[in-house]
């Protein structure tokens, strides 16, 4: 378990900013209690300055999704006003397989969680995904769009985030997509993947029919937060702006990642459809999500995922 709290940066107080220790005393700071703390999201949230906050990080050894009495216990011990649970199973073609703990870790072990914040009368944040949608819209989907998931993955996410959302009002569920950010140990995203390609001079296929959001973890935790200093509850589309295929997300990597140096040039990208790649299971394939109702939540823009992929790239030199 760790914790991690400093100074406030400037500029990411919303306008009417609220403290979130406004009804503790100083001696008892607003404490929020944050799952799968080895992960991307937490690392990111770990980084930011938060003087309002204690924010306790707890791996997956020490708070397990599947393990409802030792959720329990935890809370009990530390007694957060918030969670923040940004623990997950994400590996999309395991789920397939692993079905029974896939299940437990994204769709039972939230629902427990949830009743459990709900008994002691704790906030939650939770995250979901664009793959609870089928694709075949073609548009950018909104939070009032039908959802349809296409695999266990998504059904599981799509479950988890349903029993959030019934456990209270005040929970909080932000569905995102393709989240990269720098992480200390960890080098999984897709960011990685395709510079370690280029590195090593291996050829480059990417797919043109498949697109999504790329989502910088840094803002998705800034948002996070900002959410919960507001008090508000429900569902939003919690990623950048500007919806790519997977073949422009890897150019504009390539783009950036030579402009700063860490390849000496762009190697060229191939073209492919997804059906090129043999599929084990269904994918969808048009998922960009429309981010209109958290930008008007949080009276700005929520920027694009250039600016995000810079300072992951600053990070990686
Ligand atoms: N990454 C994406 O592209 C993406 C896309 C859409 C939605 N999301 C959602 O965004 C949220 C944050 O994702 P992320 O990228 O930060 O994920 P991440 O880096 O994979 O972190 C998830 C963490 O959850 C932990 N975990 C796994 N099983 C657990 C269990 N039974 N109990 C407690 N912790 C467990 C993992 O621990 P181990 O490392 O020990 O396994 C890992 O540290 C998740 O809800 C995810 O589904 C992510």
């Amino acid at each position: 378990m760790s914790s991690a709290h400093g100074p406030l940066a400037t500029g990411i107080q919303p306008p009417g900013y609220n403290p979130l220790n406004q009804s503790s005393s100083m001696s008892s700071p607003f404490k929020i209690l944050v799952t799968g703390g080895d992960g991307l999201l937490a690392h990111a949230l770990s980084q930011l300055p938060t003087p309002d906050a204690e924010l306790i990080f707890v791996p997956r050894h020490a708070f397990d999704l599947t393990k409802p009495g030792q959720m329990d216990e935890h809370l009990r011990m530390i007694q957060p006003q918030a969670v923040i649970n940004t623990a997950a199973y994400n590996l999309v073609d395991r789920c397939e397989v692993e079905r029974d703990l896939s299940w437990a870790v994204n769709a039972t072990g939230p629902a427990a969680l949830a009743g459990i914040c709900a008994e002691r009368k704790v906030r939650l944040v939770h995250y979901g995904t664009d793959y609870v949608f089928n694709g075949f819209k073609k548009t950018p989907y909104g939070e009032t769009d039908p959802v349809d998931p296409l695999n266990h993955y998504a059904a599981g996410k799509l479950a988890g985030e349903q029993a959030v959302l019934r456990a209270a009002s005040q929970n909080l569920v932000l569905r995102t997509s393709w989240v990269f950010d720098w992480h200390p140990t960890q080098a999984k995203t897709f960011v990685h993947t395709i510079i370690k390609a280029a590195r090593e001079s291996r050829s480059l296929k990417a797919t043109t029919d498949q697109a999504s959001v790329p989502t910088y973890a840094t803002d998705l935790a800034v948002w996070s937060l900002e959410l919960l200093r507001q008090g508000a509850g429900g569902l939003f589309h919690a990623v950048n702006d500007e919806g790519v295929s997977r073949y422009d997300w890897a150019q504009g990597i390539l783009a950036e990642a030579a402009a700063g140096q860490l390849i000496a040039s762009a190697p060229p990208v191939e073209p492919v459809l997804s059906s090129f790649f043999s599929a084990t299971m269904r994918r969808p394939d048009y998922t960009v999500m429309n981010n209109e109702k958290l930008s008007k939540q949080l009276g700005r823009p929520l920027g694009t995922w250039r600016t995000g992929l810079r300072k992951m790239l600053a990070q990686m030199k």
